[in-house]
């Protein structure tokens, strides 16, 4: 990383990174297992300054968010190893960020912010991180947030457009060869991925053979949703992920909100629904046909927000509502 020599010369860093959507196999893929997943085409900027304080703070005002390196929480000590890791652990740096995503929604926001983070703070330093670099700084607090990470969010955060991820195995960009639309609905309630996460490794330590075979069936999902991908399959990927959903509940990473806004979409008319990352709240996402005006409207109903999103080729661009 050129981060051996990083110190501050410049006035002001910048730096961005993408928000994301797994469309198959989030939780079976932090146990090795492959998952497919879409940078938004929207996330996190970043802005670092040289700060006279004692010790280097990162706010986002949007998201009610400050910490500090040198802090006692996890979330302050996920920034310290992201400085540590870009080696400006002794530089005293001002960061804010400016995010387009909401936190807590399953959409990759803190894999997004610390991606943009390290890219700002390299900028500030007349440096900039190649997206394998900037991906590794970022796992480093991802781990520290999720307890175990996969390196999914921050892979996606760092390059953006559709991969195929899985960990030790090289990363496999994927083209769509046709539109596939998904309508994103946001439970209101923030999703856990800490929690969830030690859920399922518990589960897994208790269950292991059963939890096993889930994982290989999400695998095999993930490998159909992927050709289905390619083929420009619309309504065989929407019935993998509905699968994939079924898997997740029986993980119990669901709860009764995002049950009842996958069904309230299949009712709507969509090809096929299930949560997207951590769970435990978070985000559902519906791949539809045609223009998906009335799964946005029966979550609309129910109170729920939305975005409409769009893989075209191999980037999922957010629609303007
Ligand atoms: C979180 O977006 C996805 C999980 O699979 C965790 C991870 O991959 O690190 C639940």
């Amino acid at each position: 990383m050129p981060g051996t020599d990083l110190r501050p010369t410049k006035r002001m860093g910048r730096g961005s990174a993408y928000g994301k959507i797994i469309l198959l196999g989030e939780h079976a893929v932090v146990h090795g297992r492959p998952a497919l997943g879409a940078a938004l085409s929207e996330g996190v900027s970043a802005f670092a300054m040289r700060s006279g304080r004692a010790d280097s703070q990162l706010s986002v005002p949007s998201w009610g968010l400050q910490v500090r390196a040198e802090g006692a929480r996890q979330s302050d000590r996920a920034f310290g190893a992201l400085l540590q890791a870009l080696n400006v652990r002794n530089e005293r740096i001002d960061i804010v960020g400016e995010p387009q995503i909401p936190a807590g929604a399953g959409l990759g926001a803190s894999a997004a912010l610390a991606v943009a983070v390290a890219r700002a703070v390299a900028d500030l330093c007349a440096s900039s991180l190649t997206p394998a670099e900037a991906s590794a700084a970022a796992f480093a607090s991802e781990t520290l947030l999720h307890g175990r990470a996969s390196g999914l969010d921050n892979e996606l955060a760092a390059r953006g457009g559709v991969l195929l991820f899985q960990r030790d195995q090289p990363l496999r960009a994927v083209r769509a060869s046709t539109t596939f639309r998904f309508i994103i609905g946001d439970s209101g309630s923030k999703g856990a991925t800490l929690e969830t996460v030690q859920k399922v490794a518990a589960l897994h330590r208790g269950r292991r053979a059963e939890v096993e075979q889930r994982f290989d069936e999400i695998a095999g999902l993930v490998e159909a949703g992927t050709g289905a991908l390619v083929r420009g399959e619309r309504a065989e990927l929407g019935e993998l992920m509905t699968e994939n959903h079924a898997i997740l509940r029986w993980l119990d990473v669901s709860n009764f909100t995002l049950d009842k806004m996958v069904d309230a979409a299949l009712e709507a008319g969509a090809l096929g629904a299930k949560l997207t990352g951590g769970g435990g709240g978070g985000s559902v996402i519906a791949l539809v046909d045609g223009e998906g005006t009335s799964v946005a409207e029966a979550w609309g109903a129910a109170g729920h927000t939305c975005l409409t999103t769009e893989i075209r080729g191999s980037g999922l661009n957010i629609l303007p509502s």
